[in-house]
C-alpha cells in the first residue's frame, strides 16, 4: 500500500513523518524508532536502549523506509520532513523472521528453567514476530559454559547471549568502567569478563536489567520466583538519601528483589549494588509483635495496643508533673516517613512540652536554603562539579554514575578533591566554568559554603547529601532542636547526644523513642546509660534491639515496606512509599499510634492520624511541601529558614 507524506508543517523544529500510514510530529534528530513509539507503534529491539548510545548491530528492529535502498535500522535513523516508513509489511516480517531464527540457532531453548522467563524479549518476540519453525536441527546446536558465576551477584549462562552488546555499553556508556567484554569471532563469539577477572564493579546489578535475555541473572535472585507471581510495589530505595526509586518484588510474603523504576530526575534507572541487593534485610522474622509493659523492678506482661498507648501516656505525664516537660526527651529517625515526623515534632513540642527532640546524634546548625539548589539533574548542566571528600559518593553511590555522565555527555570537569580542600585553590581549579556544582556530605557542610562563597565569576550551587533515606525529611519536618517544622525557630533543646548523656545522668527522666533508629545504636555505651537510668523509656519500633529490649512501655512498630507515606531525598524531592508486604503486627500505624497518644496526652484538635490526613495536614502547614506535591522538590528560601 502506498502512503502519502505528511504535508511540510511550519519550521518549528519539528519534522512530519509518516508511519504506518499514520501522522506524526517529531524534534529533528528523533529516532524512527521513538517517532514509532509515539504513536504506539510497536518495533522490536535488541541492542537498542533508552539509556544507551545506538549501535544497530542486531538487525531486529528494520523497517522500510520510502526511498531507501534497502532496510533501514530504526534504532539508528533519524527522521526526516516527509519520511514515510513502514513497520509491518511482509518483507519487514520476513527481516524479523530470519533475525529471530538466526538468533535461535544455537540457543538452549530452556525457557522452562531460565530466570528470565516470562520477562525475556527474546522469548516475547519469537512468540510475536518469530517463524514458528526452524530450518536448523535442534542436535547440531553450539554450545557455551552456562551458570558461570561473574561475581557474589552475578551469573552468567553464555549460550543463552544474543551479543548485543548491551551489558559491555553499559560500562562504556554508563559507569566508565571495563569488566566485560566479547571475545573470539563468528558463531564462537562469547560474553565474558575481562582478563577472567571477577567483577568488581558497585553498580554490576544493574546487568541483567540491561541484558534483554537470560545471558546474565541476579544470583539472589535465581530460581526464587517467576514474574508473573510477583507482587509489584512500587516504592524508593531505603538505603541511602539519594532516593533512587524501585519496585519491590515480593511472594509468598517476602520480597524477593529490588528492580529499577526508571525516574530521570533521580536514578535514570539505575541502582548500586548496596540498595539492590539489601532487600532480604526486610525479610527477616525478627520482629517486635506484641505491645508490652515492662515496669522497672515489675513483672513484664503482653497488653493490647489501646493499653501500651495509655500506659505510656500514664508515664509520661508522671515525669512532665514530677519533674516538668523538659524533663522528657524525643527521639525520631531518618528511616521514618514525613508523616510520622511530621506528628513526632507536633507531639514532643506541642503536647508534651519538650525542646528536646532530634533524629540524630550529632548537632545541626540551620539549613542553608543554598545547600540543596543543585538537583540532581542539575549536574548535568554543570561545567565544573567539585566533590569534597569520598563521603558523598560513599553514602550515595549512585551520584557516582549521574556524574560520570556530566562528565561523558556534557564534558564536565568533574574535580574530586579533599573533605578539606583549600577554597582558594578549588576556586583557581573551577576558574572559566559558568556554572559549577559543588557537592558535600552532611559533615562538610560548613566547608561547602567557604568553597561556594570563594568561587567568583561563575554560578554556584550547592547539594549536601543527607543521612538516611528520610535525613531530609526529618529536618524539614523539625526533628530538630531548636527547629520547627519548616525550619521555624523554635526554644532551643538538646541535640541526640545531649538527650542520651542528659537521661544518663538523670537529667532528663523519661525517653520516647520513634525507631528503627540504626544511628542511635551507634551512640554506644552512652545509650545503655541513658536507657537505663531514665524512669520512663517509651519504644515503637519494628526491631527488637537495644531500645526496644529497655523499653518500660514498647509498641510494635512498622518495617519501611510496611507503610503508606512520604519521604524527601537529598535534592528535596517528595517521594511515596507504599507497602510491599502485610504488617508483621496487628498495630495500628505509627501515625494513628502517635495520634492516640496524643489524645491521651490530652491534645484535642488532633485526628485519627490516618498516613492520608496526616499527609493532607502537613502540606497544608508546609507551602514547600504543597508545591512539591508527590514527585516534585520541596525548596526552602533563605527568608523563611531566617
Ligand atoms: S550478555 Fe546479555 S547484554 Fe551482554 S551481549 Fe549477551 S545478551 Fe547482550
Ligand atoms: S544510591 Fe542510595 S538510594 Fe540509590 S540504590 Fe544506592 S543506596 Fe539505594
Ligand atoms: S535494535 Fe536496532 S539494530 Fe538492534
Amino acid at each position: 500500500m502506498t502512503q502519502t507524506p505528511a504535508a511540510p508543517g511550519p519550521d518549528d523544529g519539528r519534522v512530519g513523518v509518516t508511519i504506518d500510514g499514520r501522522e506524526v510530529r517529531v524534534p529533528k534528530g528523533t529516532l524512527v524508532l521513538d517517532a514509532a513509539t509515539e504513536l504506539g507503534i510497536h518495533i522490536p529491539i535488541y541492542c537498542a536502549h533508552a539509556k544507551l548510545d545506538p549501535v544497530a548491530v542486531c538487525r531486529m528492529c528494520l523497517v522500510h523506509i520510502e526511498k531507501f535502498p534497502k532496510p533501514q535500522p530504526a534504532c539508528a535513523t533519524t527522521v526526516a520532513e516527509g519520511m514515510v516508513v513502514t513497520t509491518n509489511n511482509a518483507e519487514v516480517t520476513k527481516l524479523r523472521e530470519g533475525v529471530l531464527e538466526f538468533l535461535l540457532v544455537n540457543h538452549p531453548l530452556d525457557c522452562p528453567v531460565c530466570d528470565r522467563g516470562g520477562e525475556c524479549d527474546l522469548q516475547d518476540f519469537t512468540f510475536r514476530y518469530g517463524p514458528g519453525t526452524s530450518r536448523f536441527p535442534i542436535t547440531e546446536k553450539v554450545h557455551f559454559a552456562k551458570a558461570l558465576p561473574l561475581s557474589q551477584h552475578i551469573e552468567l549462562d553464555q549460550e543463552r547471549c544474543i551479543l548485543c552488546w548491551r551489558c559491555v555499553r553499559y560500562y562504556d556508556e554508563i559507569t566508565g568502567e571495563k569488566e566485560i567484554v566479547l571475545q573470539q569471532r563468528g558463531v564462537q563469539t562469547l560474553v565474558t569478563t575481562f582478563n577472567g577477572e571477577q567483577l568488581k564493579s558497585n553498580f554490576q546489578g544493574n546487568l541483567p536489567e540491561v541484558c534483554p535475555v537470560g545471558a546474565l541473572t541476579h544470583r539472589e535472585y535465581r530460581f526464587r520466583a517467576r514474574p508473573w507471581e510477583l507482587q509489584r510495589a512500587p516504592s524508593v530505595c531505603p538505603e541511602c538519601s539519594y532516593g533512587c526509586n524501585i519496585n519491590a518484588d515480593s511472594r509468598d510474603f517476602e520480597i524477593k528483589r529490588f528492580a529499577s523504576r526508571d525516574n530521570p530526575l533521580v536514578d535514570d534507572m539505575w541502582l548500586c549494588d548496596r540498595g539492590r541487593y539489601s532487600f532480604p534485610q526486610w525479610n527477616t522474622s525478627e520482629r517486635v509483635r506484641r505491645p508490652q509493659l515492662r515496669p522497672r523492678g515489675g513483672e513484664q506482661r503482653d497488653v493490647t495496643a489501646v493499653e501500651a498507648i495509655s500506659a505510656a501516656a500514664r508515664e509520661l505525664r508522671a515525669v512532665v508533673d514530677q519533674h516538668g516537660s523538659g524533663a522528657v526527651g524525643v527521639l525520631g529517625s531518618a528511616l521514618n516517613t514525613n508523616e510520622e515526623l511530621w506528628l513526632l515534632g507536633r507531639l514532643a513540642r506541642d503536647v508534651i512540652g519538650t525542646p528536646h527532640i532530634d533524629h540524630q546524634l550529632e548537632p545541626f546548625e540551620k539549613l542553608d536554603p543554598a545547600e540543596h539548589a543543585l538537583g540532581i539533574a542539575d549536574i548535568e548542566e554543570c561545567d565544573a562539579l567539585v566533590v569534597l571528600g569520598a563521603e558523598p559518593e560513599a553514602e550515595a553511590p549512585v551520584l557516582t554514575l549521574r556524574l560520570f555522565k556530566a562528565e561523558r555527555k556534557r564534558g564536565a570537569r568533574v574535580h574530586r578533591l579533599d573533605h578539606g580542600a583549600d577554597p582558594s585553590r578549588i576556586a583557581s581549579a573551577v576558574r572559566g566554568a559558568k556554572t559549577i556544582g559543588v557537592i558535600a556530605d552532611e559533615t562538610n557542610r560548613a566547608h561547602a559554603a567557604r568553597v561556594a562563597a570563594a568561587i567568583t565569576g561563575g554560578a554556584v550551587r550547592r547539594l549536601t547529601v543527607t543521612r538516611g533515606v528520610n535525613g531530609r525529611g526529618a529536618k524539614d519536618m523539625g526533628v530538630l532542636p531548636g527547629l520547627a517544622a519548616g525550619y521555624r525557630s523554635a526554644p532551643s533543646g538538646k541535640h541526640g547526644r545531649e538527650i542520651l548523656e542528659a537521661a544518663a545522668s538523670g537529667a532528663l527522666r523519661a525517653l520516647l523513642i520513634l525507631g528503627p533508629n540504626p544511628a542511635l545504636e551507634t551512640a554506644g555505651d552512652v545509650l545503655q546509660r541513658a536507657l537505663a537510668r531514665a524512669d520512663s523509656v517509651v519504644v515503637i519500633d519494628s526491631r527488637p534491639g537495644v531500645c526496644a529490649g529497655a523499653a518500660t512501655v514498647l509498641i510494635p512498630g512498622h518495617a519501611f515496606f510496611e507503610k503508606h507515606g512520604t519521604v524527601t531525598n537529598l535534592e528535596g524531592r517528595v517521594q511515596r512509599i507504599r507497602p510491599a508486604l502485610p504488617p508483621a503486627t496487628p498495630t495500628p500505624t505509627e501515625t494513628r499510634v502517635l495520634s492516640s497518644l496524643a489524645a491521651e496526652l490530652g491534645a484535642r484538635d488532633w485526628d485519627r492520624g490516618e498516613p492520608s490526613a496526616v499527609n493532607r495536614a502537613l502540606r497544608a502547614a508546609l507551602a514547600p511541601y504543597a508545591a512539591a506535591g508527590n514527585g516534585g522538590r520541596a525548596t526552602w528560601v533563605a527568608e523563611a529558614v531566617a
